[in-house]
């Protein structure tokens, strides 16, 4: 998705935009540009291609000015070129102005302008929104006087009324070198409230290195910011929203010693984990408390099933989070693609919870699903990375993730902490509906405990992962299989092994196998098989069988000292023993490292795959 990064200060613009915008990076993007404004006026330089490549435009022509506007753009109307890319100026090349979004209604609008006389450089909608700002300020400010703030900030509420679609934007005028303006609706956008300074930005990446004191912008809102502070309005009039404070440090955003943020991400799932059951877990009464869990029990006990919906890696956890809260609460569970869910008219009961699953917390279509919910009387719980994200917002509670920002573009820590949530979750609801004793949750509470030992001796077994890629990482075609708990690991798989190293793979139960699939068997087709000592293990050993009949090669995740899947497998990674609805936990982290290093001896651009974004913010 489009990044967005907006500066006013006593500071030179130029290098904290383009720092902000390496910081984006993540999100994906295909172009970039800058317009800052000192006293000789607006300077603009956008292209095509890397950050890296804005910046080495910037060496040979510097752009100055205390006030500035960046972009990295996601293309969705017009080609990558330098004409699409952003910042675009209005008809009269005073005014400045970045977009995340989608306006609908552009063609209509650009229609309107051009009728009046407007000139367009580019094929993009942002630039028809430079363009109708300007033209509602012209109309506002008297002939041959200079624009002021509020008749900017009123251009900005017609134009953007006028406007249909999605847009985080900011916006800068010549007329006006302190004055940085920005809006949103239905995109990102968070202030960085600074000493003698203002950030904007999509998200707290950018902001993180110089305040972690943040105002999250709601949909509607229009916010100036001049240094010395900022007001908020909203449907033009005056409000206030509250200053959060982030709660990790730009550090943890860094990549460290690692080679790249995925692996980084990879590894600190032992921690994270390990973080979350402190924080959580019960052991003397075998249950779980959520700090933050905003419905209460009796609102919980009068719950009679749950509905999952997410996109995506967040939409496997989902589907893991479905067996294991139906075993350990008895509750029935359903999962739906929220880009399903959000055009069907499916029936939802009063008495069910909808419960979103989001990393990001801004994926539009798992933002349009809860909507349409809440719509209908029905109350949602978000399961959330981001604080202070639009799914956090409009649900009725929240649970965090407390993953730690996740930059890797493939979800890694994410998909084990929503795993990991959704387990909590289905003890916290099965003690609370008698459904697990206080015995079983000890159980349970105890096994959870020795966690985050068993995925760190998973992650030090690496190099015998990596062994495995070597061997396989030229082949073209990938099965992934599991049952039951691993059915969504194996789904999981095969989208890290799609989405890193653009090589073809394909999720399924074991047992459909041969209700299709084993056609395409044979000696340079192999199958991941999730196969660890679990209730499905013998029927899991049969579709080996069959694999191998084929002389189909198998690689397999297996426990600790198996011999029978080490007799048949061509390699296999071992894990430790844990409970049937705790595997998902320990299974998917060697899919996470295979599909890491074959990506890696492919050369694929691990933490920016190509057509990729972080958070999918438009439909
Ligand atoms: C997974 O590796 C991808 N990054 C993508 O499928 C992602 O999980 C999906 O877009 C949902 O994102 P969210 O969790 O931020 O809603």
């Amino acid at each position: 998705m489009c990044g967005i990064v907006g500066y006013v200060g006593k500071r030179e613009a130029s290098p904290l935009l383009m720092d902000g915008l390496r910081r984006l990076e993540y999100r994906g993007y295909d172009s970039a540009g800058i317009c800052t404004l000192d006293a000789r006026g607006l300077h603009l330089r956008k292209c095509v291609g890397r950050v890296a490549a804005l910046a080495d435009t910037l060496r040979r022509e510097p752009v100055r000015g205390t006030l500035g506007i960046s972009h990295t753009r996601w293309a969705t109307h017009g080609l990558p070129s330098n004409a699409n890319a952003h910042p675009h100026l209005d008809e009269s090349g005073r005014l400045a102005i970045v977009h995340n979004g989608i306006i609908e209604n552009y063609a209509e609008l650009r229609r309107g302008l051009v009728e009046r006389g407007h000139h367009f450089r580019s094929q993009t909608d942002t630039e028809v929104l430079a363009h109708l700002v300007g033209q509602h300020l012209k109309k506002l400010v008297a002939h041959g006087k200079h624009a002021t703030a509020g008749l900017l900030t009123r251009a900005v509420q017609e134009a953007t009324r006028e406007a249909e679609g999605t847009y985080a934007i900011a916006v800068l005028h010549s007329d006006l070198p302190e004055l940085l303006i920005g809006a949103r609706r239905g995109s990102p956008l968070v202030v960085g409230v600074g000493q003698g300074e203002q950030f904007l930005a999509s998200d707290v990446s950018p902001i993180v290195p110089h305040t972690r004191q943040v105002v999250y912008l709601h949909d509607g809102d229009v916010v100036c910011l001049t240094r010395d502070g900022l007001e908020l309005f909203a449907r033009g009039k005056p409000i206030h929203r509250p200053v959060d404070s982030v709660d990790w440090s730009s550090e943890q955003a860094e990549m460290g010693r690692f080679p790249h943020y995925m692996l980084k991400e990879i590894h600190e799932q032992p921690q994270r984990v390990s973080e979350e059951l402190k924080r959580t877990l019960r052991p003397a009464q075998g249950g779980v408390e959520f700090e933050e869990m905003a419905l209460s029990r009796k609102e919980l006990a009068r719950i009679r099933r749950l509905l999952l919906v997410a996109c995506g890696t967040s939409w496997h956890a989902a589907l893991a989070g479905e067996y294991v809260i139906e075993n350990l609460a008895g509750v029935p569970v359903e999962v739906e693609c929220a880009s399903e869910m959000r055009y069907r008219n499916r029936p939802l009961e009063k008495d069910t919870l909808v419960v979103s699953i989001s990393q990001s917390g801004e994926t539009a279509d798992t933002l349009a699903a809860i909507r349409g919910a809440r719509a209908r009387g029905v109350s949602t719980l978000a399961i959330v990375n981001v604080v202070g994200s639009t799914i956090a917002r409009e649900s009725d509670a929240d649970i965090y993730m407390r993953a730690g920002p996740e930059i890797g573009v493939a979800s890694t820590k994410a998909f084990e902490m929503q795993v990991l949530l959704l387990t909590l979750l289905g003890i916290a609801l099965g003690r609370q509906r008698g459904h697990l004793s206080a015995a079983q949750g000890r159980k349970l509470v105890r096994e959870l405990q020795t966690l985050p030992g068993k995925i760190q001796r998973i992650i030090d077994g690496d190099a015998r992962i990596l062994e495995v890629a070597k061997k396989f990482y030229r082949l073209t075609d990938f099965l992934y299989m599991g049952r039951q708990y691993n059915f969504p690991v194996a789904l999981e798989g095969a989208l890290k092994l799609k989405e890193l190293s653009y090589i073809h793979a394909e999720g399924y139960p074991s047992a459909e196998m041969k209700h299709g699939p084993i056609a395409m068997i044979a000696p340079d087709f192999p199958s991941v098989f999730v196969v660890p000592r679990d209730a499905m293990f013998d029927k899991n050993m049969s579709n080996l069988e069959e694999i191998k009949a084929r002389k189909g090669p198998i690689i397999a995740v297996a426990t600790q000292g198996d011999k029978r899947v080490a007799k048949m497998a061509d390699a296999v990674i071992f894990i430790p023993a844990t409970l049937d609805c705790l595997q998902p936990l320990l299974t998917v982290i060697p899919l996470q490292l295979l599909a890491y290093h074959i990506a890696v001896l492919r050369g694929c651009d691990v933490d920016k795959p190509r057509n990729l974004a972080k958070s999918v913010t438009v439909e």
